[in-house]
């Protein structure tokens, strides 16, 4: 099976993104790893590079803003690694949440979660897509996650976000399903990463009713899915069947069963 030669990694600095470096760079893959904390970044491009025969360029970008994007994508494509090996693999992994009533919640924070779960997704799909047609090989693994599958109250701008991210996957894995490039949404459960305290997921009960896989396990599956090409990869047998299940519920009901989940009151206040 053919394997990605050159793969740009959004939000490398930690969590899945940090396992899905740790994973690619096993298999030989040379590394684009972008994030905000270059001081990660760096760390973890001396300690990939001392363990395997690759080359890493960390790219440090704040992905909420379209003019950060395109001067990173910019930097990407000028670096002599990627003349070398242009980006033949996209891991659209960067994202955020925030736990909360709607109502109540702060805008600044559901603005970043729009501008980099679904605008900086779609963009980059935009900007590497091109050239992967054109050299009939490539790979985009878009994280998206398994709040997709449902509308979700006290986290409903994150669970949209999500929704937009396996949908967009989906849709884009049909429209070039004639050529070898492959478009895949990973769809995790929950993760133990940085990602719950700092979504202050702190009543959330995902966390405590699921066993958190963690995020060397999702990447190492993503990574499998991605390769095979699968549209929507989920990371457990369990959350697959709730996904495949959540379609022929009552809605009341989901709706009901994920704000629990998320935290709400067994009798639905907005507490
Ligand atoms: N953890 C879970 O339970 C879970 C479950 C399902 C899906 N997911 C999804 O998995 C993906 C990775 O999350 P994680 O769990 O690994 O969380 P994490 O450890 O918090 O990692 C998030 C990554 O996104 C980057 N990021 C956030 N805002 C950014 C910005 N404005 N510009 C650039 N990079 C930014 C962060 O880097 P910097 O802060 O250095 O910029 C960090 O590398 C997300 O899309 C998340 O929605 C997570």
């Amino acid at each position: 099976m053919p394997k990605p030669k050159s793969a740009l990694i959004t939000g490398a600095s930690s969590g899945i993104g940090e396992s899905f470096a740790r994973v690619l760079a096993a298999n030989g893959t040379h590394l684009f790893l972008l994030a905000r904390r270059l001081d990660r970044l760096e760390a973890l491009k001396h300690e990939l590079e001392s363990r395997h025969q690759i080359q890493i360029t960390v790219i440090p970008c704040d992905l909420r803003t379209a003019h950060a994007r395109t001067e990173a994508w910019d930097r990407i494509t000028k670096a002599p690694q990627y003349s070398a090996a242009p980006v033949d693999c996209l891991i659209n992994n960067a994202g955020l949440g925030a736990s909360g009533w709607f109502v109540r919640s702060d805008w600044q924070r559901m603005a970043d979660t729009i501008d980099v779960n679904i605008s900086a997704l779609t963009h980059f799909a935009h900007l590497a897509l091109p050239s992967m047609m054109a050299a009939n090989r490539g790979w985009i693994c878009n994280v998206s996650s398994t709040a997709g599958f449902q509308p979700g109250p006290k986290m409903a701008v994150y669970y949209a976000s999500k929704a937009f991210v396996t949908s967009l996957s989906e849709a884009l894995s049909y429209e070039v399903r004639h050529s070898p490039v492959k478009i895949s949404a990973l769809c995790p459960g929950p993760v133990k990463t940085e990602f719950a305290s700092a979504a202050s997921m702190q009543a959330s009960r995902l966390f405590s009713l699921f066993k958190p896989m963690t995020s060397m396990q999702v990447a190492q599956i993503g990574y499998a899915g991605m390769l095979k090409g699968q549209a929507v990869v989920i990371d457990s047998k369990l959350l697959a069947a709730a996904a495949f299940l959540n379609r022929f519920l009552p809605r009341p009901m989901i709706l009901q069963t994920t704000a629990y989940l998320n935290g709400a009151s067994g009798k639905g206040k907005r507490t």
